[in-house]
């Protein structure tokens, strides 16, 4: 039933969204043949904005793409869009699609300006249990909820690199919210990656299946971004390369974002900082990933533990969020409002 209205709501979507990006296929109109295009959505590139946001050494490292072929598919792309400037007026426009998606407390929302917004990465960090995994799973079920201003509701797609997803959590959450279990389950792509680089492969799965499925899915969860990466690389030799990594999954990430119109959460863990003894900084935990994960982070949430199931989420970081902070509680039925 519910899975109905939702292909209802994502079909009218869609037409909306048609327009949102654009097909590499129609490279086939300037010249480029099939095998090539081919070639570039084996890596996820899958629309013409996605060559736009590639770089030249990204696409000669594809397996038979040649610098020559760059060098048309760039000239292809370069007649199918405008390379630069959009007037202010234009950009808003454009902006108008975005949406937020329900953390599952008003409260919470409300800090947030909504709720995780699209064509934005939202990173929420803390210490371990203080909600992230809950808030990831609330999450689940929201993305499929339509609101009254217009978001239709979609798709989700999880990737899980602690082992701690719990589908029998999404039906307590589904129940709560009054929708079929099976159905809120049926929209939720589920991923466990086992390495960084395992990870950073699954992207390209995401990016196709977005193409794949127009509109349909609206939210990306990796829960959590940084843990693999911690194990593959230890130390401080191996700090740099890390980061390197590190830096390509989130324009990987930012890209999809803007591309296919989606949100995108990811949660991350926290660090005693050292030099913190020494600066009588209040709080001596960090989030972790340094400088490269704190500038991909749109919004950056700060959650610690309060009394029970109270936790409390402060902005940290916000292009245009001002820092407050507030309470929300984790419940049987997902993140809500702390009942005062
Ligand atoms: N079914 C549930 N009902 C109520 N609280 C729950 C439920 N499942 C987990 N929790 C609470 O969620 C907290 C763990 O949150 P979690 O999101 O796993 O933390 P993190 O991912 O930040 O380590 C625990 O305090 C736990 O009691
Ligand atoms: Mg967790």
């Amino acid at each position: 039933m519910m899975d109905q209205v939702l292909d209802e709501e994502v079909d009218l979507h869609n037409s909306e969204e048609e327009s949102f990006f654009q097909d590499i296929d129609m490279l086939q109109k300037h010249g480029i043949n099939v095998a090539d295009i081919k070639k570039l959505k084996t890596v996820g590139i899958c629309t013409i904005r996605g060559i736009q946001m590639s770089t030249r050494k990204t696409l000669c490292n594809i397996k038979g793409i040649s610098e020559a072929k760059v060098d048309k598919i760039k000239e292809a792309v370069s007649k199918i869009i405008e390379p630069g400037f959009l007037t202010a007026l234009e950009y808003g426009e454009k902006r108008k699609n975005v949406f937020h998606i329900s953390t599952g407390s008003q409260e919470l929302d409300k800090l947030l300006g909504g709720g995780v917004e699209s064509m934005a990465i939202t990173e929420a960090f803390g210490e371990f249990r203080t909600g992230k995994t809950q808030m990831a799973h609330t999450f689940c079920v929201t993305a499929q909820l339509a609101t009254p201003k217009g978001y239709a509701g979609g798709k989700v797609i999880l990737i899980d690199t602690e082992n701690t997803f719990r589908p029998e959590r999404l039906r307590d959450i589904a129940e709560r919210f009054n929708v079929d279990p099976d159905a809120v389950l049926d929209n939720v792509l589920y991923a466990r990656a086992y390495t960084s680089e395992h990870q950073m492969e699954l992207l390209d799965y995401v990016a196709g299946k977005f193409h794949e499925e127009g509109g349909q899915f609206k939210l990306l969860i990796i829960d959590s971004i940084m843990a693999l990466f911690r194990v593959d690389f230890t130390g401080r030799g191996e700090l740099a390369d890390r980061q390197q990594k590190l830096a390509q999954m989130l324009s990987r990430l930012q890209k999809i974002s803007e591309e296919y119109n989606v949100a995108i959460f990811i949660t991350n863990q926290m660090t005693a900082d050292p030099g913190a003894a020494m600066s009588f900084q209040a709080d001596p935990k960090k989030p972790i990933g340094g400088h490269i994960l704190a500038h991909a982070s749109t919004t950056r949430i700060s959650l610690r533990k309060g009394r029970g199931e109270i936790r409390i989420a402060k902005i940290y970081d916000s292009p245009d969020l001002p820092e407050n902070e507030t309470s929300f509680a984790i419940t049987g039925g997902g993140v809500a409002d702390a009942k005062e």
